[in-house]
């Protein structure tokens, strides 16, 4: 099945993709070498594809309960029933609304599924995912799971959690507040994306060397506009590729070393390159 269809890029050849539904399922699946997809919104998946089974949660494992957990919750603290690594972010966000339920408003407009979020603590300057998690399952070769925040040494863009350690689930951790509030913190937070490019693209290249944009230093270096093949430095801002229509993975890659070249400060890459 061709990856590309599920990026956010566009961009990435042939795998066999399982959809996974249940704990059991999983398992099975973890056995031979593997991969884990969510929202594909951070990845730029080689023309080739990839040899390794792709793991995609679906069914029960992208359901959500936001009840809340009378045993677990208090006066001041929601806390929600489980949430699957499989749902999407941006629903989960807006649902959380209209429930007047605060703590995560701040990752508004990130284009994830919850799995693909909680490992990597997703976020923006106005909040991340760790800012409303209680537990999280995680099915690892060894079994499963389930962990705090405070468990993992998390940071920014960073959970702690191992690679191919596979978010199933999570319970929130939220505060009781007003759809109208929550609503005022979202559109905050949303107006920061109104510097961002509109096409197809995974989001920001580069992490942010100690708190500076990266997009300002690759601005600053004359990149904006530089275009390989069909992928291009956004001209709204320069940490953005974006994916003119029939853009490769070469193009993408060739369009990082130019930035790696051309940027003096060591940047860390935020993207994920399969393989
Ligand atoms: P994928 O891209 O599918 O995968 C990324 C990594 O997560 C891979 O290693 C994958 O194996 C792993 N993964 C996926 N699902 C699971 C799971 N269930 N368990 C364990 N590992 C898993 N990011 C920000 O932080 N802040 C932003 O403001 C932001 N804005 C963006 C705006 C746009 C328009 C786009 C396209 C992207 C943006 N991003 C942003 C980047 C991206 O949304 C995040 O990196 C997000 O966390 C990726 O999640 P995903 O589910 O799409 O994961
Ligand atoms: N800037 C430039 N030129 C550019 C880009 C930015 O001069 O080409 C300047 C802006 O004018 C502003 C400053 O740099 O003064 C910061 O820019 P911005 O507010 O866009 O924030 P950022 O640090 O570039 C970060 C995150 C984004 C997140 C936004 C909003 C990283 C790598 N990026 O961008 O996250 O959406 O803040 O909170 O941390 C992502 O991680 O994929 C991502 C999109």
């Amino acid at each position: 099945m061709p990856l590309a269809r599920f990026t956010t890029l566009g961009v990435g050849g042939e795998a066999e993709v399982w959809f996974v539904e249940s704990a059991a399922q999983l398992a099975e699946a973890m056995e031979q070498p593997y991969r884990v997809l969510g929202g594909g919104s951070n990845l730029v998946i080689a023309d080739e594809g990839v040899p390794e089974r792709v793991i995609r949660l679906a069914g029960p494992l992208a359901e959500r309960d936001l009840t809340p957990d009378p045993a677990l919750s208090s006066a001041d603290e929601i806390v929600t029933g489980w949430v699957g690594g499989g749902v999407p972010l941006p629903g989960l966000i807006r649902q959380l609304q209209k429930l007047g339920l605060s703590g995560l408003e701040g990752t508004v407009g990130i284009p994830a599924q919850v799995g693909g979020a909680v490992w990597m603590n997703a976020g923006t300057r106005y909040g991340e995912m760790f800012d409303g998690l209680h537990t999280i399952e995680i099915a690892t070769p060894q079994g499963t799971v389930q962990v705090t925040p405070a468990d993992l040494n998390w940071g920014y863009r960073d959970s702690g959690i191992p690679r191919n350690h596979v978010v199933t689930r999570v319970r929130l951790k939220l505060r009781q507040s007003t759809p109208d509030e929550v609503l005022t913190k979202m559109d905050f937070a949303d107006t920061a994306r109104k510097g961002q490019p509109k096409m197809k693209t995974p989001g920001c290249a580069f992490k942010n060397p100690g708190g500076v944009s990266a997009g300002k230093l690759i601005d600053e270096a004359g990149l904006k506009g530089t275009r390989i093949g069909n992928a291009l430095i956004a001209p709204e801002h320069a940490n953005f590729i974006v994916n003119l229509g029939g853009a490769t993975a070469a193009d993408v890659h060739a369009l990082l070393d130019v930035i790696r070249e051309r940027v003096v400060v060591p940047l860390e890459l935020e993207y994920e390159l399969w393989p």
